[in-house]
């Protein structure tokens, strides 16, 4: 598959890195202003870095636009005369809706939200998808290039805010709880690096034992909490702090926070 990446900034250069570590393209054109994020890659086989973003499409059959919301539709309308019925189009801008683009590229074209997190970097994420009709005849071309780069899941646009909030914000929601958990290690005398081992690693195994054993959480959290135990003592003493609510409504005002800056 013939790639390009218009802005390889944090979430560009993420896609980029994925791809290239897991060889997933024939070609890959990564097009930026500013290309110090991916010059790393000038000497890798089959890709092109550029600051010539028709060069980079003209060259591709799926064009990725990784640009902040507030600039991409001048981008896409200054390269709309180049974006063919062939070109697979797609975004991953919060909050850019499929009709937005389609007003600008038109109805005719394959356009293609993508909601992936930086995990993709290294071939995790977690990436949602939505297309326009004719982006839904081009589903699974989506698809191959995305589970190579972790796991996808194709959604109704309408739920894309919050698959923005739980794929791409949700990466820092888990990281801040791994975070809180070194923090109790070290309280109970283990080193930093140490408690950062432990706390992954535990968190890692959890994730893990869910999706291979597809067991319904809480009759893996049953297994580990003996009646009158330590484990149910600190559940307990973390939902009295209100950790579940916390966590619920974290996600409820990032979402509001995502509407909010989509009405803006
Ligand atoms: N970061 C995440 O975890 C994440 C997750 C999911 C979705 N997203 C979405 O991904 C999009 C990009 O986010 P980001 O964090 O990667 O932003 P970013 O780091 O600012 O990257 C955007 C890149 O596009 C470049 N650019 C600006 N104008 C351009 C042009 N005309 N042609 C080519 N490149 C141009 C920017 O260069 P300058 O900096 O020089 O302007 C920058 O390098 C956003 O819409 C965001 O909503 C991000």
């Amino acid at each position: 598959m013939k790639i390009a990446i218009i802005g390889t900034g944090n979430l560009g250069s993420a896609i980029a890195k994925g791809l290239i570590k897991n060889k997933a393209f024939t070609s890959l054109y990564l097009s930026d202003k500013n290309t110090h994020q991916v010059d790393v890659y000038k000497d890798t086989k089959n890709v092109t870095i550029t600051n010539n973003n028709s060069l980079a499409i003209e060259a591709a059959e799926v064009v990725i636009f990784a640009l902040q919301p507030k600039i991409i539709a001048t981008v896409i309308e200054e390269l709309s005369s180049i974006i063919t019925e062939n070109h697979i189009v797609m975004s991953v801008a919060a909050g850019f809706e499929i009709s937005a683009i389609e007003r600008i590229v038109g109805t005719n074209k394959s356009v293609i939200r993508v909601m992936p997190n930086t995990a993709i970097s290294i071939g995790k994420s977690m990436t949602c998808l939505s297309g326009n009709a004719n982006g839904e005849a081009k589903m699974e071309v989506a698809k191959t290039i995305f589970n190579e780069l972790g796991t996808t899941l194709e959604i109704p646009e309408s739920q894309m805010q919050a698959a923005t909030v739980i794929c791409s914000s949700g990466i820092a929601f888990w990281m801040r709880l791994v975070r809180a958990t070194t923090q109790g290690a070290i309280q109970l005398g283990f080193e930093a690096e140490e408690a950062d081992k432990i706390a992954l690693q535990t968190c890692l195994g959890a994730a893990s034992l869910l999706q291979e054993t597809d067991n319904h959480i809480e009759a893996e959290i049953d297994r580990v909490t003996t009646p009158g135990g330590c484990t149910i003592e600190g559940l307990n003493a973390m939902e009295a702090k209100g950790m579940s609510t916390a966590l619920v409504q974290g996600i409820t005002a990032s979402f509001e926070k995502l509407n909010q800056l989509k009405k803006n």
